[in-house]
């Protein structure tokens, strides 16, 4: 199948497009490098060092023999898409080029409109330029479980069945988001779910749950093709942020109770589930959801573990919640169709968070600890982004 990965120079989307590629896929990736802006904005960088993604292109050719082609641009630039759709002619894209950091559309008013205009734009664009060109192309976006949030009842893939005043219907899942970025997300499902039914799109909503781990088959085959791997307060995952914490003796920071619950998954559940979507493409006009997640902890469980994991001394801290959440809820939510489709997931246990623990170990003395505490507050309409050294920086 001919695959474009969109955002291949992300965390997700390299190690994505690298194992698709090893499948026998032809595979084209685009990135606008964004995300590695984003880091000289906040005076941050990923913990594992990253190629530049001319060489880590050149590295997998030289290591697999395959080829995987790059395209520069930015999708909030529509005859860039367009272009690059003419130029590749997919059959299926993925869609993984957004600001995907929840803290950091929630700065101030300059970030949460880029975040909305980089995601909504970003894909509209590209719904368009399939439109105009092959609607039969499979578009799998990347969506997440945020998009719910935290409802007192069991959360369904995608839709559910309501009777209401005798009637009954299947309708969209009522979402409730936590941060300008997750609203980004239910406005693209929104936009999505309609160009299917006008234009008869098949598209594929990942409603994918928090990623945790950096090794994959294909990214360890090489130092040049590691993924990224982020550990500050703005970018880093929960997990990844424990496993550094622990391994530079600071508390593992747990915010409020830690009694927030949510959908994990490993990041090789990532690419298997991807996969799994492409090779079992939509209908014509159907739009369809997946939970992409394998197991669910709160954010105190999770603590828990990676304290349990790793063999010093670590303590927990509770730190006040930066974030407006309910720090204890009813959280369940079902995820059977990836499993349907024969996901066999890498459950979290101690042989996973010993391996990512060594990752962590292995580039200790590039961790900041000054990176790590959480800088943005949801209830502040405008936050400092404070850098290493102190300073404040806007
Ligand atoms: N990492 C997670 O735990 C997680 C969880 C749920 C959902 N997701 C979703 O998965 C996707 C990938 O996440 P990730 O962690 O790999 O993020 P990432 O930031 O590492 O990767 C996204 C890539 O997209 C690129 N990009 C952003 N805007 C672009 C634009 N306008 N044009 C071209 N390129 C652009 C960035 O430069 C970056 O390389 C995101 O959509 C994210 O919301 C991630």
């Amino acid at each position: 199948m001919r695959i474009l990965v969109l955002g291949g120079d992300g965390y997700l989307g390299w190690p994505t497009a690298l194992h698709l590629s090893r499948r026998g896929h032809e595979v084209g990736v685009v990135d606008n490098f964004v995300r590695r802006q984003y880091d000289f904005e906040m005076g941050v960088d990923s913990l594992v060092p990253i190629a530049h993604l001319q060489r880590r292109v050149r590295t997998w050719e030289e290591v697999s023999g395959l080829a995987v082609e790059a395209f520069v641009g930015d999708l909030t630039d529509h005859r860039f898409v367009e272009k690059v759709l003419d130029r590749f002619g997919p059959e299926a894209v993925v869609h993984f080029a957004e600001q995907r950091s929840a803290p950091y559309s929630m700065i101030d008013r300059a970030h949460a409109t880029y975040t909305q205009v980089n995601n909504v734009v970003g894909t509209l664009n590209l719904l368009y330029a399939i439109a105009e060109r092959d609607p039969a192309v499979h578009l799998v976006k990347l969506g997440t479980m945020g998009e719910y949030g935290t409802p007192n009842i069991d959360i369904e893939e995608g839709f559910i069945e309501i009777t209401h005043k005798g009637r009954t219907d299947v309708l969209p899942y009522p979402k409730q988001p936590g941060s300008f970025y997750h609203l980004s997300k239910v406005h693209d499902s929104h936009n999505i779910q309609f160009a299917c039914r006008i234009w008869g799109l098949r598209a594929t909503d990942l409603n994918q749950g928090v990623v945790y781990g950096q090794e994959t088959d294909e990214t360890t085959m090489h130092p040049d093709l590691a993924t990224r791997f982020d550990y500050d307060g703005v970018f880093g995952t929960v997990l990844n942020r424990f496993c550094v914490q622990a391994v530079v003796g600071h508390p593992l920071t747990v915010y409020g109770r830690g009694g927030q619950t949510r959908g994990m998954l490993d990041i090789r559940d990532t690419l298997a589930c991807v996969e799994l979507a492409l090779l079992h493409p939509p209908a014509e006009g159907e739009f369809r959801v997946f939970n992409q997640f394998t197991e669910s902890f709160s954010v105190r469980q999770m603590a828990e573990l990676v304290a349990d994991a790793y063999p010093g001394r670590v303590t927990i801290e509770h730190v006040a919640d930066p974030r407006v959440e309910k720090e204890e809820h009813y959280y369940r939510a079902a995820h059977t169709k990836l499993l349907d489709l024969g996901l066999v997931p890498h459950l979290l246990g101690p042989a996973t968070l010993r391996s990512i623990l060594a990752v962590v170990d292995r580039h200790r003395d590039r961790v900041d600890p000054g990176a790590i505490a959480p800088t943005v507050q949801w209830r502040a309409t405008e936050s400092t982004l404070a850098t290493s050294s102190g300073l404040p920086r806007r």
